[in-house]
């Protein structure tokens, strides 16, 4: 085993930091207040590469490893997590999912333009009545010969307003029911495609979260992602790594917390002394170190694994459960520590507390990734 990482991962690693201090921390209290949309820092985001991280300088990506991923992700999540999601989204779910399984004219049409961040895109699988229970789409496309006509509504969609090309999961054929489901890529202005209001959201408000309808959308049959019927297990598998990349945001929220509060005992004086002379606190700190140390291995080595061309989906999952149950409990005590100050917008950690919940949330609820892991020891 080798804990070092490389040169090149380090300095990525170092960029990403810089670029959460001086880009993305001025002004993230007044975006979620606002719920405003990251615009400039994504652009600038995606002009350093961090948008296309993993895709192949063939087709405009960074071509870096996923552990560069993870540290890209904890860096950004540290600061702004509405920001984070952004990338985790655009490169696991979206450019990943094209480049593993796309043709080479989706490639050429689609990922070139995602991977260089000149636009970003969306991934459409939850709907009003199927979130974990993701095998029950209502969404249907119809195959009319030349293209599919698409009908249905998704819900809670990131980068639902600001995406140009979303990848649409729906079914084809009812009567096969998993087998008959497909993903479609379907562009922003196709006739019958609206947008819906933007979500009020509890946390990482900056993000932009909206309902997508379709009315009878044409959608070209060449924008069909794999063979007929490989819609589900595109889906299952991109979400296989949309997970490290959660994990990633969720370890960043802890460790933004963490290094909040740890700095705050240091400068407060109560009873005469520092919070941090205090035992009570130096305990929560040890803990709070401990279970980040542990979230960020564990997402370490699931991105290890799929570096390396090994299973992940089950490291994956543990990664996320875990960090994401990190992140709740290290920024819930991270504002106890703070005290009066932590429930105020000011010290930050009341953001990162709110930003915390939804990573328990998206991409699989903690009871789904028990799911995928049970299952996983007892096949
Ligand atoms: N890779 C490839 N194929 C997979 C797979 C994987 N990781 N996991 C399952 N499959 C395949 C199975 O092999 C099976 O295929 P066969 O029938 O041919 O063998 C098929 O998919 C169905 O699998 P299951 O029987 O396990 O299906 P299930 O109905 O029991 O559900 C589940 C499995 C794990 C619960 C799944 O429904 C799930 O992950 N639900 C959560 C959905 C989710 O994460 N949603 C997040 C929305 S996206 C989001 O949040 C993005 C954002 O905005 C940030």
């Amino acid at each position: 085993m080798y804990f070092e990482l490389t040169e090149e991962q380090k300095m990525i690693r170092q960029a990403a930091r810089d670029f959460a201090q001086a880009e993305l921390k001025p002004g993230v209290i007044e975006r979620d207040e606002l719920q405003k949309f990251p615009a400039e820092q994504i652009k600038k985001l995606g002009e350093l590469g961090f948008l296309g991280m993993m895709v192949s300088p063939v087709y405009g990506g960074s071509g870096m490893d996923a552990i560069s991923y993870v540290l890209v992700m904890e860096e950004l999540s540290k600061i702004d997590a509405s920001a984070s999601v952004v990338v985790s989204v655009n490169n696991s779910l979206v450019c990943y999912g094209l480049e593993k399984y796309g043709s080479e004219a989706q490639k050429q049409k689609y990922l070139m333009p995602l991977a260089k961040g000149e636009c970003i895109g969306a991934f459409c699988l939850s709907e009003p009545e199927a979130g974990s229970d993701a095998t029950s789409q209502s969404t249907t496309a119809i195959d009319m010969g030349d293209h599919y006509l698409l009908n249905g509504t998704k819900n809670w969609i990131t980068n639902g307003g600001t995406a140009s090309t979303y990848i649409v999961i729906a079914q084809t054929d009812a009567a096969k029911k998993h087998h008959g489901i497909n993903a479609f890529i379907v562009e922003k202005g196709m006739p019958g495609f609206t947008v819906g209001p933007k979500e009020n959201k509890m946390g990482i408000r900056g993000s932009d979260t909206h309902s997508l309808m379709f009315t009878d959308v044409k959608v070209p049959k060449e924008n069909r992602i794999g063979e007929d019927g490989f819609g589900f297990k595109f889906a299952m598998s991109v979400l296989d790594g949309g997970r490290i990349g959660i994990a990633s945001q969720a370890l960043g929220i802890a460790s933004g917390a963490y290094e909040l509060a740890k700095q705050y005992a240091k400068d407060r004086k109560t009873f005469g002394k520092p919070l941090a002379d205090h035992q009570a606190i130096q305990f929560k700190l040890a803990d709070m170190a401990t279970e980040i140390e542990a979230a960020r291995l564990m997402c370490l080595k699931a991105a290890w694994l799929k570096d390396h061309g090994k299973p992940y989906a089950h490291a994956s999952s543990m990664a996320k459960l875990y960090a994401s149950e990190v992140a709740m409990r290290t920024a819930t005590e991270a504002v106890q520590i703070h005290g009066g100050y932590g429930y105020v917008k000011e010290y930050h950690v009341e953001r990162l507390m709110r930003d915390a919940k939804i990573t328990q949330i998206y991409e699989g609820t903690s009871e789904i990734q028990r799911i995928v892991i049970s299952r996983g020891l007892l096949k």
